[in-house]
């Protein structure tokens, strides 16, 4: 008999969900894409003649020399744009000049209430003049800067200033620690950093520089500069011959630095992915494919006009706040938002205050900060005018379809399609989406692949496998915004993406998913995260949101435990909602609940009440961490991307 932990069988996949929501009428009527036969037939086109709907999209960037090949793939290395030359920098600033000068490019406000607004003109003169500051400490193009900031609009300016000037960007997100610097320091061989003295966050200052100092403690000197930004006023000691001021700096700088012309596939930025187990990869991405796939994602997904008041909520630290705050929306001249600190700081409706001042008209955040805000109270949004908005979206994990059902509802006021974006900090850009002008949404799922995305459920031996069976999901043709290696270590981007179905061109995503009778695609966690109960195989994720459809429940975390006769027993963290208290009838009372809507089989074994979840600082939760607490192991590797060290803490005490 095999073993039901080992069998391979498909992923079974229960959760039925009836809504469906179609684009507003109003809504499709003013899209750019209003009409389903037009995305099929673009749709079409982009996966059956990807040179064609490529090159006609690359059109409407600025290339200052032409491609002779749209893709050369070699797999799975691929070349997008062979012999094209552009700017990346000059596709996000310089093009908008003539039409967009004084219009905003960036409206930020930070977490004490002060604020800055730069237009696309002066935003490119800070550009040009922090492009010359990095020249004149003598940073080459492929020379690789670290940058550790706040969110403040410096950071976007020393982003755009590296692409300016063809050096590699290697953005460290400003909660991570100094040994994650060291780590990544090493890593990327950098030799820059920027900084700052610190940044607002929940009404603390952050010490960027002094974690900055920790990291460099013991280096052999590789870093030959260090320029700070000063933002909190915070004492920080200065290294004399290493450290300056960036107010120093670029108060001497020229505002006119020429756009140098770069070739399509030259290495734009390193991004460390933080990842729930083992050493960072740096994600390898370059240039024009980069640029291409983030401008048309934003331009179609978001149905980008001249007149939103865009705002995505992310730092720049993730792939997000890369994609979708600073070349995406730059590269379309849309005017950004950006809010540097916490969301409840000083109070729990900041993002509804910002909202209704700002008048912001597109919200793009992560299901992790609405079940947050579900937690603290409705009476938060409902005390702000939200009528501004006109389109969300949400993005990093499965968003649960009462957490869906409360964006709709609570700040969408019904009215505002939500685009439930699936991608990865190796995809570049959005890959499987709605497009709010013509995808009937259905709260759960990201719904069907964008243009030039081939996207397929596969069994272990790589075959699509039927409606509504669970399996991996795999990507089967290149995209412009694909990473193009492991920075350091091409052997680890072939195994880790192309080894489990390299022989068949196909790019592993590690994720399950199940696609349904209507093509949707309905991510169901990690594949590592999947359950093996009794021989069958469940994802995480919907047991998940089964538990969070219960009343009495804010938020959960689903692992498995060894279980000598089922394989794996199923155990659920549960952190309840104000007001409600945990006790062994709720705990009862979830389980049957589980049991109803899914089945005896996903039932949970263990449900274990606890305060907070851990999870990373992008907002994952860490459950590896929880695997171990479950089956009464110590808690071993890496936890510094863990946000609240004391979270594991009380976790490992409730077992008691
Ligand atoms: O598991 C998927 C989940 O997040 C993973 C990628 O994480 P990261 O590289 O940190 O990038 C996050 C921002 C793009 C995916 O493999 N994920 C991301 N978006 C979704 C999602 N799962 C379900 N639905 C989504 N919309």
């Amino acid at each position: 008999m095999s073993n039901p932990a080992t069998a391979p069988q498909n992923i079974e996949s229960s959760l039925v969900e009836n809504r469906v929501f179609p684009p507003p009428a109003d809504f499709a009527a003013k899209a750019r894409l209003g009409h389903p036969a037009d995305f099929d037939a673009l749709y079409k086109l982009s996966v059956e003649h990807p040179d064609v709907f490529w090159a006609k999209e690359a059109a409407e960037l600025q290339w200052t020399a032409p491609w002779s090949t749209v893709l050369e793939w070699n797999a799975p290395f691929a070349k997008w744009f062979v012999g094209g030359q552009l700017n990346v920098a000059a596709n996000c600033l310089d093009r908008h000049l003539d039409a967009r000068r004084d219009k905003p490019a960036i409206i930020w406000e930070g977490e004490p209430g002060d604020g800055r607004t730069l237009t696309y003109g002066e935003l490119h003169a800070e550009v040009c003049r922090f492009a010359n500051v990095l020249k004149s400490k003598g940073i080459a193009p492929g020379d690789r800067v670290i940058l550790y900031l706040p969110l403040v609009p410096e950071a976007a300016v020393a982003m755009l200033a590296c692409a300016r000037i063809g050096a590699v960007h290697s953005v460290i997100f400003g909660g991570f620690s100094a040994d994650s610097i060291k780590d990544r320091l090493a890593d990327s061989g950098a030799k820059f950093i920027v900084t700052a003295d610190g940044g607002w966050r929940r009404g603390k200052v952050v010490p960027l520089k002094a974690n900055v100092d920790a990291a460099l403690k013991d280096s052999n000197g590789a870093v030959t500069g260090v320029i700070v930004l000063q933002r909190t006023k915070n004492e920080v000691p200065m290294t004399a011959g290493r450290d300056t001021w960036w107010h120093d700096e670029t108060a001497a700088a020229s505002p006119d630095a020429p756009a140098e012309s770069f070739d399509s596939e030259h290495p734009l930025f390193i991004l460390y992915t933080s990842g729930s187990t083992g050493k960072p990869k740096g994600i390898l991405h370059t240039s024009g494919g980069y640029l291409l796939g983030t401008y048309c994602s934003t331009k179609y997904v978001f149905d980008l006009r001249d007149d939103d008041i865009y705002w995505c909520t992310a730092d720049v630290g993730w792939i997000t706040g890369h994609s979708y705050v600073v070349y995406g929306p730059l590269a379309n001249g849309a005017t950004v938002f950006m809010y540097e600190g916490a969301p409840d700081t000083p109070a729990p409706d900041r993002w509804w205050d910002l909202i209704e001042r700002h008048r912001i008209t597109i919200c793009y955040t992560a299901p992790t900060a609405i079940r947050a805000f579900i937690k603290w109270g409705d009476q938060h949004p409902a005390g702000h005018d939200l009528s501004s908005l006109r389109l969300l979206g949400t993005v990093g994990e499965p968003i649960n379809p009462e957490a869906w059902m409360w964006f709709h509802e609570k700040i969408g006021g019904g009215r505002c399609p939500i685009v439930d974006t699936w991608w990865q900090t190796e995809t570049g850009g959005h890959m499987i989406t709605p497009l709010p002008g013509v995808t009937p949404t259905k709260p759960g799922t990201a719904t069907r692949p964008f243009f030039g995305v081939d996207a397929a459920i596969v069994d272990d031996a790589g075959a699509e496998v039927g409606p509504n069976v669970g399996g991996k999901l795999v990507i089967r043709k290149p995209w412009p915004s694909m990473l193009r290696s492991i920075w350091g270590d091409e052997d680890r981007y072939v195994k880790t993406y192309w080894s489990e179905f390299g022989e068949k061109g196909y790019y592993f995503t590690g994720d399950g998913a199940r696609r349904d009778a209507d093509g949707y695609f309905w991510i169901v966690g990690r594949i590592d995260d999947v359950l093996n109960v009794a021989g069958h195989r469940l994802g995480t994720s919907e047991i998940e949101s089964a538990l969070v459809a219960h009343p009495a429940v804010a938020e959960a975390a689903v692992v498995g435990k060894p279980d000598e006769i089922k394989g794996q027993g199923v155990v659920a963290f549960v952190t309840v909602k104000g007001g409600q208290t945990p006790s062994k009838e709720l705990a009862d009372a979830l389980k049957k609940h589980v049991g109803a809507s899914i089945g005896a089989i996903a039932r949970p074994d263990e449900i274990r009440f606890t305060d907070a979840l851990p999870k990373t600082r992008s907002g994952k939760i860490m459950r590896r961490l929880l695997k171990e607490v479950a089956s009464g192991q110590a808690v071993t590797g890496d936890t510094t991307t863990l946000e609240d060290l004391g979270i594991l803490a009380k976790l490992q005490a409730s077992e008691d």
